[in-house]
């Protein structure tokens, strides 16, 4: 054919079929999550994102969509959408939308696909299909657990040195062992079959001895007195004949186990059971439901115990052989019994993300620290345990034991567990697995002692499985500066290892809380780093669980530790992480779900300081946490902490159209600033009381000072921090706003010293002293004084990490223009400078990925920006001499080569060190 020909013929597809657009859809997903199998909520949200299949093109966006929602793959198939078609709706949303078909039957599955129309009305095809499912309104399970005696019957079996540990420990219960076999009354062949499961404890279940899914510790950690969460999963194929066996693992978990701090254990109820529902239909759509009920069987077996703080001991010789098979015998098991429904307690299908192993590493070194007693080395702090190659040979004991850091002689420093044993011991009587892992416990950990192994160890027989709460951390950001990498990769890793479930403070100690101030400092960082929104909507559902009567939120979400209520800006993470939920993924959901207890926590601190400072009801009132010899007057921090509630309050009231309240709230912020001015801060000279650089950071961030004090701020800021030959004092509570402040306030070649700063205290110090993770204290070990108090010394806290969100906003420059929400409207505004001579940032917005590089050699500079389909940037290259800001530009790629500005020329010969 005539290469004209070729040409007509491609102008012609395109006319007829009307498909050349440049768009695509992907990533399809409800309520966050991709293809949900239960989902509770009424109206669940569809999102999906859009790609350009060239990004030279730019300006693309999307002028309308179409949704169709089917009961069946098939009518879908023929682009029928029997429960839901909203024909083309001319929006450019393509997130936060609600479902608003037909109802949906409790556990029915439907199947959706999406396309969309361009800016010039061209129309893209389907997207591929997805599904959800609706969750179980009721249920006819019942609760199961072993019959009195049955865990204590089996510790007799334990040798005197496992006996002793039990005694002392006195909730470490044996693992359960249940199982029921039954015959299908149908013949035909399995259609669907859904499992929905919970627990009060963590389980595992087989189907045919085929574990049903990867994910670990479900149903993860509630409220237990409120609420619990269940999960649902597709087993269609694994049920094959006419008989099935259900067998489960079920362990103490959050629910009976031992959490927080030394003895603290079944704080919800004396030990562990489990709630199951299985759902066939059949292909001659005949259906049947299996559920526990007291039929089923129990047993004790190999897992003595399994608890999260104390680790796993199991004696092999125990284990039931071939208990999950089909036609085991279990009739020297006992009968379970069934126990009462708590009324009072909400079945919720899980909104959050499951915990998975995402990564195995292994060891790098290994040496022996006695004879016998070898210690291997994972080179990275994390958050596991280790699969372990049984040894050859019968009758040995094998133990682990874990830890963070060493002594000075190569072992293991376990002092900073506290009363965690993070032990795990094997005793072994055959050789016929190959390899071995605990079920229930995790721990915190780069080191691991192995002791008991008959020969030498090898490096390839033990491997660490890194579990974390599953969200996808697809952004990535990377510069020229090994330094800066390593806090990012710290960072990062501070965050994989804390996201168990809640987020918590630490992973290895006997504490492992929700800490909401933590929570706090982190959530924008963390928002940064991955899609979280799930993760948090299932977190606040905790912290509003939590709440007392009078409206405190908790210090710890779960609440669980100490009766008392929240501390100023601990329980203040009851607003502040709606607020960048929403901020950062435009989640106005989360939002108006929880306005009322926020309000409520309003009131709480409202009702008691008519004055607007906060100086009643503080309850544990930490302050700066662990700050450098600079202790922020409480009362100037908590006030602040009450201004920036009510700050937020009015933005929000705002988002939710609620007039009235914006005026109550922007007031109440007025009133708290009136206050705190007149109180704590020199109306000539702007200096605040105390003195701090968090009292700085904070009354400027806040908005708390008049403009004309704010420079002065700013520069008592900035000359503390030279005063203290440019390092930082702060705390928790001022790191996390300290680099953004100064960088707002035209201090960003401070903010620059503070990240490249080496000596203590800063993020460099813990870095060249190895740190693979963030440390819970800028002094967690120095040269001087060796380890911190042990009482509390933690390796991976995420808290001090919290300057990762500057990373983002200020050095890499991708943010929200002024008020907007969720990336929609970006500003992009790299400051380049010190000597970050690369930079590569990828955020995976949840309206599209935003890319920005630079390549400098200290003179002159090449930027580059993707701005994502169907949003707008404005980017501000003004670091490049004759530059400008350029406003409101549409999607694809732009690129700006040029001289620096002197500025930014300066601060980077000035930064390097
Ligand atoms: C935790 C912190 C927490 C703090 C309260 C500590 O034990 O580890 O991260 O915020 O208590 O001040």
């Amino acid at each position: 054919m005539h290469f004209l020909n070729h040409i007509f013929l491609i102008v012609f597809i395109c006319f007829s079929y009307t498909k050349c657009v440049d768009i695509s859809v992907k990533d399809l997903k409800v309520e966050y999550l991709v293809n949900p199998l239960a989902v509770d909520v009424a109206e669940p949200r569809l999102q999906w994102t859009l790609e350009a299949t060239d990004p030279q093109k730019h300006s693309l966006s999307q002028k309308a969509y179409q949704i169709l929602v089917s009961s069946d793959e098939q009518s879908l198939a023929k682009n029928v959408g029997n429960l839901w078609d909203t024909g083309k709706v001319a929006s450019d949303l393509t997130n936060h939308i609600h479902y608003k078909g037909k109802t949906l039957n409790a556990g029915q599955i439907v199947y959706w696909k999406v396309k969309v129309w361009d800016q010039e009305d061209k129309e893209s095809t389907f997207s591929t299909v997805a599904y959800w499912g609706k969750g179980l309104n009721t249920w006819t399970g019942q609760w199961i657990g072993a019959p009195n005696g049955l865990q204590h019957e089996a510790q007799k079996q334990l040798k005197d040195i496992d006996q002793k540990v039990v005694q002392s420990h006195q909730g470490l219960l044996p693992v359960l062992y249940m199982r029921k076999q039954y015959s299908t009354p149908s013949t035909t062949k399995v259609k669907s079959a859904i499992l929905y499961a919970t627990a009060q404890g963590v389980y595992k279940v087989w189907i045919n001895n085929m574990l049903v899914s990867d994910q670990k510790m479900n149903p993860g950690w509630t409220d237990f007195r409120k609420t619990i969460n269940y999960q649902s999963y597709d087993v269609t194929n694994l049920i094959t004949g006419k008989d099935t066996a259900i067998s489960v693992l079920l362990g103490t978990g959050w629910y009976s186990g031992y959490i927080g701090f030394s003895r603290q254990y079944k704080l919800y109820g004396a030990d562990q059971s489990l709630l199951v529902e299985l759902h066939v239909q059949y292909e001659d759509n005949t259906t049947a439901v299996i559920k526990s009920d007291n039929t089923w069987k129990v047993s004790t077996g190999s897992i003595l115990y399994s608890d999260m703080l104390h680790g796993q001991l199991s004696y092999e010789n125990l284990e039931p052989k071939n208990w999950r098979f089909l036609n085991f015998d279990d009739s020297k098991w006992a009968q379970v019994v069934a126990r009462p429904t708590d009324k009072n307690v909400a079945l919720v299908a899980d909104s959050g993300v499951p915990i998975r192993v995402t990564q195995e590493i292994k060891p790098i070194a290994k040496w022996q620290s006695k004879p016998g007693i070898w210690v291997f080395d994972f080179g990275q702090n994390s958050v596991g345990w280790i699969r372990l190659k049984k040894p050859a040979g019968a009758q040995t004991r094998v133990q682990l034991r874990y830890a963070e850091v060493l002594n000075p002689d190569g072992s293991i420093y376990t002092l900073n567990l506290r009363s965690a044993l993070a032990t795990d011991t094997y005793v072994f009587t055959d050789s016929s697995e190959n390899t071995v892992e605990p079920d229930f416990t995790f721990h915190g950990y780069r080191y691991v002692e192995i002791s008991g192994y008959p020969g030498e160890p090898q490096l390839t027989d033990l491997t660490a499985r890194v579990i974390h709460s599953d969200t996808p951390l697809k952004s990535r950001l990377e510069t020229s500066n090994p330094l800066v990498n390593k806090l990012i990769s710290n960072i990062r890793w501070g965050q994989r290892s804390n996201f168990i479930s809640v987020p918590t403070d630490c992973p290895q100690r006997d504490e492992r809380l929700g800490w909401m101030g933590d929570a706090e400092i982190f959530v924008h960082t963390a928002s940064y780093n991955g899609d979280v929104a799930a993760f948090y909507t299932k977190w606040m559902r905790d912290v509003v669980d939590g709440q007392s009567a009078e409206g405190g939120f908790s210090d710890v979400a779960p609440r669980m530790v100490d009766p008392a209520d929240g501390a100023p800006a601990w329980g203040d993470a009851g607003v502040i992480v709606p607020y960048t939920v929403y901020k950062m993924f435009g989640d106005l959901q989360m939002v108006s779900n929880h306005y009322e207890p926020m309000n409520k926590w309003m009131t709480y601190i409202g009702s008691q300081n008519p004055d607007y400072m906060w100086t009643k009801r503080l309850n544990n009132n930490f302050g700066d946490w662990l700050q450098v010899n600079a202790d922020t007057p409480k009362e100037v921090m908590n006030t602040a902490y009450y201004g920036y509630d009510a700050l937020l309050m009015s933005r929000m009231a705002a988002a939710l159209n609620r007039p009235e309240d914006v005026k109550k709230y922007t007031d109440l912020h007025q009133n708290i600033a009136n206050a705190f001015n007149k109180a704590f801060v020199n109306s000539t000279d702007g200096r605040i009381k105390g003195d701090t650089q968090t009292g700085y950071v904070i009354a400027l961030a806040f908005e708390l000072l008049p403009e004309k004090l704010r420079p002065l701020a700013a520069n008592h800021l900035a000359d503390n921090i030279k005063a203290h030959n440019w390092h930082l004092t702060t705390g928790f509570i001022g790191v996390g706003y300290l680099c953004p402040t100064l960088t707002q306030f035209g201090h960003h070649d401070v903010a620059y010293k503070l990240l490249l700063q080496e000596t203590y205290p800063s993020w460099g110090y813990s870095i060249n002293n190895n740190a693979t993770t963030i440390w819970e204290r800028w002094d967690g070990w120095t040269k001087e004084k060796g380890f911190q108090n042990p009482g509390m010394n933690s390796f991976n806290h995420y808290s001090l990490g919290s300057v990762g969100r500057w990373l983002w906003q200020s050095v890499a420059g991708i943010d929200n223009n002024g008020n907007g929400v969720a990336f929609k409207d970006i500003l992009i505004s790299p400051k380049p400078g010190a000597n970050l001579y690369n930079l590569t940032a990828s955020y995976h917005s949840i309206n599209g990925q935003i890319d920005n590089s630079w390549v400098t050699n200290g003179t002159h500079i090449k930027f580059n920006a993707l701005i994502p389909v169907n949003t707008r940037a404005t980017i501000d290259v003004t670091f490049i001499r004759n530059e400008t800001v350029h406003s409101n530009v549409g999607s694809g790629s732009y690129q700006f080569i040029g001289e620096l500005n002197k500025h930014y020329d300066q601060v980077i010969n000035e930064l390097i060190f």
